[in-house]
């Protein structure tokens, strides 16, 4: 179950999170749970992150370092300990021009320095409505998996997070994501093998909530969720955390 509180919480705030689900929360022995902040507040959660808790980035440069002003480097974030960073989520895509070939960079990049990454894929409402979710997802996986070892592919989280359910409130059926999450799984399968599709984490990302989570969970191809606005209230958090524990039990 990761949270993606994108660019909200202070210092103080992301403290008083951090302090009140550390221990709280599933241990890590049944359930990864992950917390992905900005960047300024990663070391101090680390320091707080307790026993079952793991801390993430949202981003990251592909680059070791040099003139590219406001980055992140990969060696800046491995320096804080955190341990994933969200790759390509759909913000990043839309605003910031990044492109299946940087996600693809990135991706490798975290990989070389033992960052686990959090791949994000999803199609916009207007490609879904033209039928062209499958072909969207196809390129962008198929994209981001390129040149990644059969040996590495398994440590990457890949989240189907449609554009029209990020922040909307509409959530996609729990039958539409596990049938996303599905076509990931084969595509994955086509370019590996089953083993290593069967492995692979494939979470589903777009207004996950305590009420719908369960249900989501529940489903054969759904592993976890990447979860934006819920994931900034604790009880919520740790809510989230609980129910997708017993939902894979
Ligand atoms: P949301 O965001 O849960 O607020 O829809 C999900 C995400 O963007 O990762």
């Amino acid at each position: 179950m990761a949270g993606n509180w994108k660019m909200n919480k202070t210092r103080d705030e992301a403290l008083q999170f951090i302090y009140a689900v550390a221990d709280k929360i599933p241990s890590i022995t049944e359930l990864d749970s992950v917390i992905c902040a900005p960047s300024i507040v990663l070391r101090d959660l680390v320091k707080r992150q307790g026993d079952n808790l793991r801390i993430g980035a949202q981003n990251m440069n592909e680059n070791d370092s040099g003139a590219y002003t406001g980055e992140i480097s990969p060696a800046m974030l491995t320096s804080t300990n955190v341990e994933y960073v969200i790759i390509g989520h759909s913000e990043r895509r839309q605003y910031y021009n990044e492109t299946d070939i940087k996600v693809n960079e990135k991706t490798i990049k975290a990989l070389e320095v033992g960052l686990t990454p959090i791949v994000c894929v999803g199609e916009t409402l207007a490609q879904r409505e033209s039928n062209d979710t499958f072909n969207v997802l196809k390129t962008q996986v198929e994209y981001a998996l390129k040149n990644i070892s059969y040996s590495d592919v398994f440590k990457i989280v890949i989240a189907y997070e449609p554009i029209w359910a990020i922040g909307t409130g509409k959530t996609a059926t729990s039958d539409i994501a596990d049938e996303a999450c599905g076509y990931i799984r084969g595509l994955v399968e086509n370019l590996y093998d089953k083993d290593v599709a069967l492995k692979i984490r494939i979470l589903y990302g777009g207004s996950v909530n305590v009420k719908n989570v369960k249900e989501l969970m529940s489903k054969p191809n759904i592993d976890g969720g990447l979860v934006g606005g819920a994931s900034l209230k604790p009880d919520d958090f740790i809510t989230l955390c609980n129910e997708a524990n017993e939902a894979k039990k």
